[in-house]
């Protein structure tokens, strides 16, 4: 006991080099689930068989599980097999054995949503990443592949729907209303990638051809109500399943593809082979219910998902540490069908967005780690924005430097080589570099350091030799156990243009500046040059350069690069903000102008527009200052707000004008005008404007659809002025019975900039429709409060308090959803002293904390530092 207790106290620390094959591999196995919500009886058959020279045991892991039966070779052996902590050990004499196994699990009392639970009355698994061993005992790691089949039973009135993974290989009826099924999974699979399904669902039901004539059921399940929600996410399966074909030539490989809709789920959604489960807000969508963001979300995620069956499925992963090899790969795969399917200049737009607001600041906090990370506690931790996203980065710099033929030889030769394997990231840019022929020795510096690089880039004119010179120097800057950084290879898109004739000079570069620093020189540069530098964004560096404010303007308008267009209204507004909170002075008359100009400029499209016209977010421009003062931060904002909202009054009136649409649609002509609308609607009321907030009720009462009405909802919840009141019981009341929705009414206040929202906060995690037990609504509430950084740093501590107290009640009953909110309190370096110690006695309340799950410890005392 008192072992158990100090284990969890202080879990053990995993190490990538620790990395052993395994002792014992898996080729069949053989699974029975006699499924009942309160108590699940789960028989697992295991061909097991050695795997090399050895003598040790075959070590079963378990979490949680008691076994109710073991036998080995149809016999129960006592004195072979004992327990070691959860595991189950079992001395085997021969090279090849079956272990059978029986355990009974409770889904309706799994709250953590690992392994097999119960969500709105029906039952489905969750394994990825150590769920599967609190199922059944099992080898649980990813590089031990099984062929599976699968047997359940179950009540068939309320669990109509029995699904696994493959193929569907006989089913019946049973004595006292009960039915079976079994299914056959003929690609051996790691454990993680296991599905079963019992449900009452209904599916909509269509097909694909393959490219070779293969044609696959596809099924999406859900609640009977809920079916005229699905046709989008059916879209989006086909064009993923022919985007595939096209751009890396991978085709689907089985007669089905189930994908299975739930509200209680950890995270976005599963690749389980052929039995994808998802996440309930990635799958339904209608024009009353989801914004034209939720539309994305879902096409994003049912392509990342389908997208896996390759990266992820037929190649896995040998270890939790080579994450980042489906993760990243599979990220970037997701994002160019986005941007394929609309505008790709706004879906680069976008992940930049992303990946500064999450993955940077994770890089430059106590958690920082590399994509590919050297150890762990708990590996539910290292679902990051750094293995997602900058993995995402990484593989995109390959293809840059590559170019897209020698990028997709790699890819070829990558899944011809791995396929049906457990491979890592090193396989994977090994497989690259013999593809192309370019040495990647230094680039494998990705995957081994953290850190946002940063380059510091001079430009000087040489106006008589008609010259400029480029200086690049970078830096990387230490991260938590890596004091010194080596140089990376940084891909940077590069162009000059002329102030005065507005022309670019020669073609775009692409430098890969791979030492500290280097130098470029530009010949025939008559005029003063202005830089445009990391277009297109293509590479995760900060850039740091002396361009003074008309430069940003002046390339804000002539840039032919969009997202460099982009840029440098962003550095404008960045640097006017940062410039006020350092000297309480502002100059808003540049950015003014500059808006002005965008905004007006007829050759653009509204979406373009739209992305543009968005200040920094607060947290973004905390991220620029030696220390954040949030206060000063959200004074400095609004009064840009306003400024921009009086002195192009006319201008933002236009364009909501302009933007007003007769009839729903979701092209992105029709997308790109209601993001500007409501953008204008914003500004508007910070204008001051009289009739703001009754504009923004209108908007509210006559939309046709949730992107208008939850752009006015969200306009009017920072107001002041009655109507938001109005507001609010009224979409209450529309939407009280549907989850999803009901989740925007509370991340939409805990978003509020209202100096009451604290206090609103604490009021709606006692209304009743709150419930720490669907992940979806915690983040609405707590994620969203701490993720507004006026309203989380109040400079009493109450917001740190009110996070601590709901993390110690979730930990008990979801570590990993709760571990995931741990990472605000972290920051606590970036505050002053009164904060960071308000924000420390928190994490220290955490800490002392009896019975702390590893996932929270391991976030808890890392962020303490
Ligand atoms: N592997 C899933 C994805 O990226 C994410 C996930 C991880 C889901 C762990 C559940 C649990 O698509
Ligand atoms: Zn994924």
């Amino acid at each position: 006991m008192l072992d158990v207790q100090a284990a969890a106290a202080n879990p053990p620390v995993i190490r990538r080099e620790d990395y052993r094959k395994p002792d014992w591999l898996m080729p069949d196995v053989f699974l029975d689930f006699a499924l009942d919500p309160a108590r699940a009886l789960v028989t697992g058959r295991l061909d097991v068989t050695r795997n090399g020279a050895h003598n040790r045991p075959l070590r079963l892991h378990g979490d949680g599980l008691v076994p109710l039966k073991v036998l080995i070779d149809g016999e129960a052996q006592a004195d072979a097999w004992r327990m070691d902590g959860p595991d189950l050990v079992i001395d085997l004499p021969g090279d090849a054995h079956v272990v059978e196994t029986q355990v009974a699990i409770s889904p309706e009392a799994n709250s953590q949503l690992m392994g097999l639970y119960a969500s709105g009355g029906n039952l489905c698994s969750q394994c990825e990443p150590e769920g599967f061993r609190r199922m059944v005992f099992f080898l649980d790691r990813p590089d031990v592949l099984s062929r599976y089949r699968v047997r359940m039973d179950a009540d068939k009135a309320r669990f109509p729907v029995l699904l696994s993974n493959g193929d569907l290989t006989g089913s019946g009826d049973l004595e006292h209303g009960r039915h079976w099924a079994e299914w056959t999974d003929p690609f051996p699979k790691p454990s993680y990638l296991f599905a079963l399904v019992a449900a009452n669902l209904s599916a909509n039901v269509d097909h694909f051809t393959t490219k070779s004539g293969r044609e696959v059921k596809l099924a999406i399940w859900v609640v009977e109500s809920d079916l005229p929600k699905t046709g989008h996410a059916m879209a989006a399966l086909k064009a993923s399943m022919a985007w595939d074909e096209k751009v890396y030539g991978l085709e689907y490989d089985l007669g089905e593809y189930n994908i299975v809709a739930v509200h209680d789920f950890n995270f976005g959604a599963m690749e389980n082979k052929s039995l994808n489960i998802f996440n309930s807000r990635y799958i339904l969508a209608d024009p009353d219910t989801a914004t034209d963001i939720d539309y994305d979300g879902v096409s994003g995620v049912v392509a990342h998902e389908y997208f896996h069956n390759w990266s992820g499925n037929r190649v896995t992963c040998r270890d939790w540490f080579q994450l980042s090899l489906k993760e990243g790969f599979t990220v970037f795969r997701d994002q160019c069908f986005t941007a394929d399917q609309g505008s790709a200049a706004v879906k680069r737009i976008e992940d930049v967005r992303l990946l500064r607001a999450a993955q940077f600041q994770e890089d430059a906090g106590p958690l920082a780690h590399p994509i590919r990370p050297e150890s762990y506690m708990e590996v539910s931790n290292f679902y990051t924005a750094t293995v997602y996203n900058k993995g995402a980065e990484v593989v995109r710099m390959l293809h840059t430097m590559l170019g897209p033929q020698k990028f997709r030889a790699g890819s070829d030769l990558y899944f011809a080589r791995h396929d049906g394997t457990a491979a890592t990231c090193e396989d994977f840019v090994v497989a690259m570099e013999d593809a192309s022929g370019v040495d990647l020795s230094q680039f494998r510096l990705w995957y081994s350091q953290a850190g946002t690089p940063r380059v510091r880039a001079t430009l000087s004119h040489e106006p008589a030799g008609g010259r400029a010179l480029l200086t690049l120097e970078q830096t990387v800057p230490p991260t938590p156990g890596q004091p010194e950084k080596k140089p990376m290879p940084l891909p940077l898109r590069i162009a000059l243009f002329g102030e005065r004739s507005q022309r670019k000079f020669e073609e775009e570069r692409l430098v890969v500046l791979d030492g500290e620093r280097c130098e470029i020189l530009f010949e025939g540069i008559a005029e003063r040059p202005v830089l445009s530098i990391n277009r297109g964004f293509s590479a995760p560096v900060v850039i740091d350069s002396d361009r003074s404010a008309a430069d940003l303007a002046f390339l804000s308008a002539h840039d032919d690069d969009p997202f460099a267009r982009y840029e440098a209204m962003q550095q404008l507004m960045v640097d006017t903000l940062t410039g006020a909170v350092a000297t309480g002075q502002a100059d808003h008359g540049p950015v003014i102008d500059a808006v002005r100009n965008t905004l007006t400029d007829p050759k653009l499209d509204a979406s373009f527009i739209g992305e543009t016209m968005l200040l920094p977010s607060e947290a973004f421009i905390g991220d620029q200052m030696a220390v954040v003062d949030p206060v000063a931060i959200h004074k400095a904002r609004e009064a840009l707000r306003r400024d921009l909202g009086q002195a192009l009054e006319g201008e933002w009136r236009d364009a909501y004008e302009r933007t007003r649409a007769n009839r729903f649609e979701l092209s992105p002509q029709a997308k790109g005008a209601r993001r500007l609308r409501s953008i204008a609607l914003g500004f508007i009321m910070a204008s001051g404007a009289s009739d703001g907030p009754e504009i923004a009720l209108r908007q509210f009462h006559d939309a046709d659809n949730m992107t208008d009405r939850q752009g006015a909802f969200g306009a009017l919840a920072n107001s002041m002025a009655p109507e938001r009141d109005a507001a609010i019981a009224a979409f209450y009341e529309r939407f009280r019975d549907n989850g999803l929705v009901l989740d925007k009414w509370f991340s939409t206040q805990a978003f509020s900039i209202r100096p009451d929202t604290l206090d609103r906060v604490e009021e709606l995690s006692q209304h009743p429709d709150f419930t720490l037990a669907n992940p979806n609504r915690l983040r609405s509430l707590v994620g969203a409060m701490s993720g507004n950084q006026l309203i989380f740093h109040d400079a009493s501590g109450r917001g740190y308090r009110f996070l601590a107290d709901m993390l110690l009640k979730v930990d008990g009953l979801n570590p990993q959803t709760a571990a995931k909110l741990v990472p605000p309190l972290g920051r606590w370096r970036r505050f002053d002293e009164g904060r960071a110690g308000l924000m420390k006695a928190q994490l220290q309340r955490l800490l002392d904390t009896p019975g702390l799950s590893k996932d929270m410890f391991e976030q808890v005392s890392k962020s303490l530092g």
